[in-house]
């Protein structure tokens, strides 16, 4: 469970009350969306909990690939590819917690280009793999056509081709229906799972490019959808007691009044990926040159990840006396499991240096930090969201990352900006492919 307290936003009575009326029929919108199951929609991402289709053929999928022998999954995607996926997984756990009493498998990320990596992972599998069997390659790729992925994969599919001879019954392939990947697949032979047409890569996270391989690492994926389910439900059912309303309301009243940054602290390293995953979500969704209407706008906020006590000591001192330019999510764990809860000796080496540690354990040292950073932020009245997970469970992050998509989307509506384009990235990917072409010409 997460639980939110919104009580600091800085946002008044009378200003909430006024972005409840604003964002009332698009709550309405979204929740005909939900109940119609509406593929078609912009928002079409918030069926993807309760999408059966799309289930079904991970499922069946997974049935096939998830054998005893299965020990490493390769997922080759960027951006909304992966980086959900990546943000669950390392929630959870990562490389530590997977396989679980070996079962399932290790998740293994190739992004951007990075010779050291692939030549890593390269030597890793050289060392302990021993059949096709034991891998699945999962290329992920919503428009089918971005370089670092389809490099990535060539680079990836000759070297393990040249170890294990045909390995096409080892490749998945997520993508676009439409998209040449998926024609490309097709004609090799691939398997191949859809992505729904209207859900873009930074909303993507619950269809077949999150699931599919999250299911084959172990990860208790019917848990996480019915997390983001019973999120969803919520933030699209009613103005009142809505986080997701309450929170896109008080980022909004903090970017009217100069507030250009949002950072998310999260007081649980495993939790990193979380932020960088919302980086993209936010940056990609709000940054934008023109609103709905056309107008140059140049509207975003900066999305910052930050993690207690690691950033408390170098960017810290900024937060707390800093410009006032920031808002702050404020994320933290009640039951702090991220190192072991080892007390502290009675007969300390550095006794009496700090006062008070004897016979604490690592969990509440770090309870004391967190709390004295929300008192911080309180005493110098600076706007943030307390955000508590009772556990970081797979239920709590299907919660989370729900909740903050709709936020996304809630605020996207108050700034009039198109939160499921983002033509600056297009731009890049297109100049990108003709400086390639011209280094062959
Ligand atoms: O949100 C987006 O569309 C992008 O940032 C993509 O996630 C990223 O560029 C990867 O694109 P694709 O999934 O098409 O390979």
């Amino acid at each position: 469970m997460t639980n939110f307290n919104l009580e600091y936003s800085g946002v008044d009575g009378d200003s909430l009350v006024t972005y409840a009326g604003e964002l009332g029929s698009y709550r309405e919108h979204l929740e005909r969306v939900v109940s119609e199951g509406d593929l078609v929609a912009k928002e079409a991402s918030l069926c993807l909990p309760t999408d059966t289709v799309i289930q079904t053929l991970v499922n069946d999928l997974v049935s096939r690939y998830k054998t005893e022998q299965l020990r490493h999954i390769i997922v080759i995607g960027i951006g909304g590819s992966n980086l959900g996926t990546q943000a669950i997984y390392n929630a959870l756990g990562g490389d530590d917690q997977y396989p679980i009493d070996g079962q399932g498998a290790v998740i293994h990320f190739l992004d951007t280009f990075d010779q050291k990596a692939l030549d890593r992972l390269l030597r890793h599998i050289d060392d302990e793999v021993h059949e096709a069997n034991e891998f699945v390659v999962n290329i992920i790729s919503k428009s089918g056509s971005t370089t670092e992925t389809i490099a990535n994969f060539e680079l990836l599919y000759k070297e393990l081709s040249q170890i294990f001879g045909d390995i096409r019954k080892r490749i998945v392939v997520t993508t676009d229906k439409g998209s040449v990947l998926w024609k490309r697949a097709e004609d090799a032979g691939f398997v191949k799972l859809p992505i729904p047409k209207r859900v873009g890569g930074r909303y993507s996270v619950f269809s077949a490019v999150g699931i599919f391989p999250l299911s084959l690492a172990g990860v208790p994926v019917n848990e996480l959808l019915e997390g983001a389910r019973s999120m969803r439900d919520t933030c699209v059912s009613d103005v009142q007691d809505n986080p997701a309303i309450g929170t896109a309301a008080a980022l909004h009243f903090a970017y009217t009044n100069g507030y250009s940054a949002h950072n998310n602290f999260f007081f649980e390293p495993r939790l990193e990926t979380v932020g960088k995953w919302y980086r993209q979500l936010m940056g990609e969704s709000l940054g934008k040159e023109y609103d709905v209407e056309n107008n140059e706008v140049h509207a975003g906020m900066i999305p910052l990840v930050s993690i207690g006590s690691t950033d408390l000591h170098s960017v810290g001192q900024l937060y707390f006396s800093g410009p006032r330019t920031i808002f702050t999510t404020l994320v933290s764990n009640k039951e702090h499991k991220s190192g072991p809860s080892v007390e502290a000796p009675e007969a300390q080496m550095f006794g009496g240096i700090v006062e008070d540690l004897s016979g604490r354990t690592l969990s509440e040292l770090q309870h004391a930090v967190t709390e004295g950073v929300k008192r911080t932020y309180i005493q110098k009245d600076l706007p943030h969201i307390a955000v508590e997970f009772d556990t970081v469970d797979a239920f709590a992050l299907g919660e989370f990352l729900q909740y903050q998509m709709i936020t996304i989307m809630y605020l996207a509506e108050l700034m009039r900006v198109n939160a499921f384009d983002q033509p600056g990235v297009d731009t890049y990917k297109e100049e990108t492919r003709k400086i390639l072409k011209n280094m062959r010409d």
